[in-house]
């Protein structure tokens, strides 16, 4: 935890206008000033910067906020690196306030950490090009046995841990580095019974993670024999966690705004890069967790699965693809044929090959049909059934008809089953699927409506006039400070007074905000998502051109509540009339 203090000394520090400017040309207009969105393309700006409220808007795109959203978004950063990238560049040494697994240090300084990896990592890799014939062989180890350049090795900065008790801890202790930091950062251990502190990583060839950054947070270790463990990695530390982080992801970030392969080992990512594919990363000895999707969602389009070809690489394949799709991300797998994993692919076959795997990357569909497949043995009856039946549920799921019928031909092929009788079954499992949507029908106008409309607020569309009266009064609320405070003592309003989810969510935030003396709102990008922020600060900065004062607030109250009213009392719109604006909407667009 960063103390509020140390926040808003770092937003006192930025000022937005020089921290965009190391990103975007802005130009003088009025009081304010305008660039080309680095967010969307556009050839007239439509960007703006308002320096005297340390806010950021984007006129095309709908993107805005403070100095932190403006990081996270650009820097691709969740919002507790992003304050923390924020502070470096303000020189603002952070000091956790523990709050965290690390309480009996409350005070941590990460940096130090930092550099001691770096240390590390600089031990390891110059002990791989020394002279102890056992770094020796750790190199042959890499060039002949795994056939990297010594180009690759570099660039990825492996290393030998060598086979001794506490060359690296005698090193690092005449670095400075205490016994309790060197175990702390899990380059070392410590003996319980006899006090013995140690190397952590011994005789094992090192691989070195590396945050976006470019700090230096992790290390690999793995064994050059057949000896187990294989691979020994870092456990969380104070500057790393494993499911949060990504290895490669340093270099990965820059050719990856399409897509991103994604593989099980550090070798295949090493491998995969050698040969120019550098958009390939690798979770960190771990299955891939939620927090690394929403990564990967905020630097790339589309995931390509390539993992290892057994059952568990197949298994876990089936997991990532799952996860990696609630995040939105698009995704396909793909498997090596002829290989253990992608590594060994390429050193069979090349990277030509590969590149035509990757082309040829199956659909979520045919992906899916292939592991129903794999799972039964269809010359076995009950088995042919159970997984006709899965088949079946799978390609209703499909919307284009035609699409459907070229699923259904295949399998038919493949069970030796007529065309028509599996059509059949097909339509009746569509048919009961639509009785439940129909069921559920006013949810899915309401999610056409979100589609068409407004996806930041949906609940805009039901209620137009009440939401912009809603606007209006947060937008007031937001700009001055003075004015929630009156809203909240005094009791002007409630949660009822307002209609939209964002509304009322907004209202509960600022009635926490202020009750908590966070006058600055540090925390917004943390509480809502980034487009709830570029709205919340549209609504501010459409009140920041007006004049504002108590008497506009309590009048723009009172029609606020005079909307509502109204809404209640039922002239809102029906269910039917929102599918007939759809409906329109629709056309105009064709
Ligand atoms: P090679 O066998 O050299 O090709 O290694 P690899 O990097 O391709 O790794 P592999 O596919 O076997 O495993 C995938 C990842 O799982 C590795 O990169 C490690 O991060 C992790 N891993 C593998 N074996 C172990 C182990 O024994 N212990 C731990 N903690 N992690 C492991
Ligand atoms: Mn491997």
């Amino acid at each position: 935890m960063i103390s509020r203090e140390t926040i808003e000394e770092i937003l006192m520090r930025t000022d937005i206008q020089s921290l965009v400017s190391s990103y975007v040309t802005l130009k003088r207009a009025g009081s304010n000033l305008r660039g080309l969105c680095p967010f969307h393309s556009e050839k007239s700006p439509s960007f703006t910067v308002y320096p005297a409220d340390n806010s950021f808007y984007c006129f095309g795109c709908g993107v805005g906020g403070d100095q932190i959203s403006f990081t996270m978004k650009i820097e691709h950063l969740d919002y507790p690196d992003a304050v923390e990238f924020l502070a470096r560049r303000a020189g603002i040494t952070i000091v956790e306030t523990g709050n965290n697994s690390y309480k009996n240090e409350p005070k941590l300084d990460k940096s130090r950490f930092y550099q001691m990896n770096v240390d590390a990592a600089r031990f390891f890799n110059a002990y791989l090009f020394g002279n102890d014939p056992a770094a020796k062989s750790a190199l042959a180890y890499f060039t002949e046995k795994r056939g990297l350049s010594v180009a690759t090795i570099k660039h990825f900065g492996l290393g030998f841990a060598p086979d001794s008790f506490d060359t690296f801890t005698r090193y690092m202790l005449g670095k400075g580095y205490t016994r309790d930091e060197l175990v702390t950062g899990y380059l070392c251990r410590r003996n319980e019974e006899r006090g013995h502190v140690y190397d952590a990583f011994r005789n094992r060839v090192m691989f070195p993670v590396i945050d976006v950054s470019g700090n230096v947070i992790a290390f690999g270790g793995r064994v050059m024999d057949d000896s187990k463990p294989k691979y020994l990695n870092s456990s969380d530390t104070p500057v790393f966690k494993k499911s949060r982080n990504l290895f490669a992801l340093n270099f990965a970030r820059q050719t990856c705004a399409e897509s991103i392969v994604l593989c099980e080992g550090y070798m295949d990512v090493i491998a995969l890069h050698s040969v120019g594919i550098t958009n390939a990363v690798a979770t960190l000895g771990t299955a891939i967790t939620s927090e690394q999707a929403r990564l990967l969602s905020r630097y790339t389009k589309k995931v390509i699965i390539s993992y290892d070809a057994d059952e568990a690489g197949r298994k876990a394949a089936q997991r990532a693809l799952a996860l990696l799709e609630e995040v939105g991300l698009e995704v396909s797998v793909i498997s090596v044929p002829g290989a253990k994993d992608p590594d060994e692919y390429i050193k069979t076959y090349g990277v030509e090959k590969f590149k035509e795997v990757i082309g040829a990357a199956k659909s979520k569909f045919d992906y899916r049909l292939d592991s129903i497949l794999g799972k039964y043995d269809i010359n076995l009856p009950q088995d042919k059934i159970n997984a006709l039946g899965e088949v079946e549920k799978l390609i209703s799921t499909v919307y284009s008809v035609a699409e459907r019928d070229v699923y259904i031909h295949t399998v038919a092929e493949k069970f030796g089953i007529a065309f028509q009788s599996i059509r059949a079954d097909v339509d009746r499992i569509q048919a009961r699927n639509r009785a439940a949507a129909k069921r559920d029908e006013g949810k899915r106008v309401h999610e056409a409506a979100v589609g068409y409309f407004d996806k930041v607020n949906p609940d805009y569309i039901k209620a137009p006039a009440v939401a912009k009266n809603e606007e209006t009064v947060l937008g007031l609320m937001l700009v001055h400070p003075d004015l929630r405070h009156t809203v909240y003592r005094d009791g002007l309003l409630t949660d009822d007074d307002f209609f939209t989810d964002l509304g009322k969510r907004i209202f509960e935030y600022l009635r926490v905000a202020t009750e908590s003396g966070n006058d600055h709102l540090i925390d917004i990008s943390e509480v809502f998502s980034a487009e709830e922020v570029g709205r919340i600060t549209k609504m501010k900065f459409s009140r920041m051109e007006v004049t504002n004062s108590p008497e506009v607030l309590m009048e723009s109250i009172a029609s606020l509540k005079k909307a509502i009213a109204a809404n209640a009392s039922g002239q809102t719109k029906t269910m039917d009339e929102l599918a007939e604006i759809i409906r329109r909407r629709q056309e105009e667009q064709k």
